[in-house]
């Protein structure tokens, strides 16, 4: 595996590479979420780009930035043993410069749900991911489904703006117990880490609820909010695909989110239906 820090050598090394691009982007701190992501990654293309980016402007300043996990070693480790080809690790100096060109989340769907609390952070997400992709030029590109709202902004981007890569959505990992995994969840006390285990019984509530047809999204609504006390709930949300408030779960169509605050830690999940 070579590791590669600066953008300009990796463009000029990936020039030379004839085979279809996978591409990973990370910010570390990596999990199994992330390594299905590249196993993923790794049955579709021939050649695999992972980067690892705590990237500082989809933080605000009061957020996490300064003590985001990061363990670089084992970083590595993991994705030499997952056939990753480049890792790609660059600086931010290297990736922003001054008076900043960037990309604007989109009015409204960028600024719902975490966008809301977090009105910089989508912004921050879509620069750097165009910049990522304009560095690494990949065929395709795989997001988790569990930052469904950062997996259908990247694909607006895409759409919109007419460029050549494909978005490949990847299903939640979970642990065992059912919590989805988040580099993230390291923050967690052990009675906190029993207390996000309502966050991913919930959505199963949710599921439970409409296999008895009950589809009507204010009572799902309600009855998870209820479960999911006394947890501070940021929101909780019956959605179409297209990120749009329905009143009524439609079978194929469907997304249901919800993100919470556990101690001092924001963590979401969703389904799919
Ligand atoms: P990060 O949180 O490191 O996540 C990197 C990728 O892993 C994202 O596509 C995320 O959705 C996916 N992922 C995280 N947990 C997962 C899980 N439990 N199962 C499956 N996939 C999972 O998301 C980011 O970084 C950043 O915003 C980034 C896109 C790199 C831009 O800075």
């Amino acid at each position: 595996m070579k590791i590669i820090k600066n953008p300009k050598e990796l463009k000029i090394y990936l020039k030379k590479m004839p085979q279809s691009i996978g591409f990973v982007p990370t910010m570390g701190a990596l999990h199994e979420g992330h390594i299905s992501l590249i196993q993923k990654a790794k049955k579709e293309n021939e050649f695999i780009v992972v980067s690892i980016f705590v990237n500082p402007t989809q933080f605000a300043k009061n957020e996490d930035l300064s003590k985001y996990p990061n363990d670089t070693l084992r970083d590595e480790k993991i994705c030499e043993m997952s056939g990753v080809d480049v890792l790609f690790y660059p600086d931010a100096k290297d990736i922003y410069g001054e008076d900043e060109v960037s990309v604007l989340a989109p009015n409204v769907r960028g600024f719902v749900l975490e966008g809301y609390t977090r009105p910089s952070h989508f912004n921050g997400v879509l620069t750097v991911v165009m910049k990522l992709f304009n560095i690494v030029k990949p065929d395709r590109a795989y997001f988790g489904k569990k930052d469904a709202q950062q997996l259908h902004l990247i694909q607006l981007m895409v759409k919109q703006l007419f460029m050549d890569v494909s978005i490949i959505p990847v299903d939640t990992m979970r642990e065992s117990d059912g919590l989805a995994m988040s580099s993230r969840n390291v923050y967690l006390s052990k009675i906190q880490r029993e207390q996000s285990l309502k966050i991913s019984s919930s959505l199963n509530l949710a599921r439970g609820l409409i296999s008895k047809n009950i589809y009507d999204a204010k009572k799902i609504k309600q009855q998870m909010r209820q479960y999911l006390e006394p947890l501070e709930v940021y929101y909780v949300e019956v959605l179409d695909r297209e990120f749009h408030t329905i009143d009524s779960v439609e079978i194929g169509n469907t997304l249901i989110l919800v993100e919470v605050k556990v101690g001092d830690t924001r963590l979401l999940d969703n389904i799919w239906l």
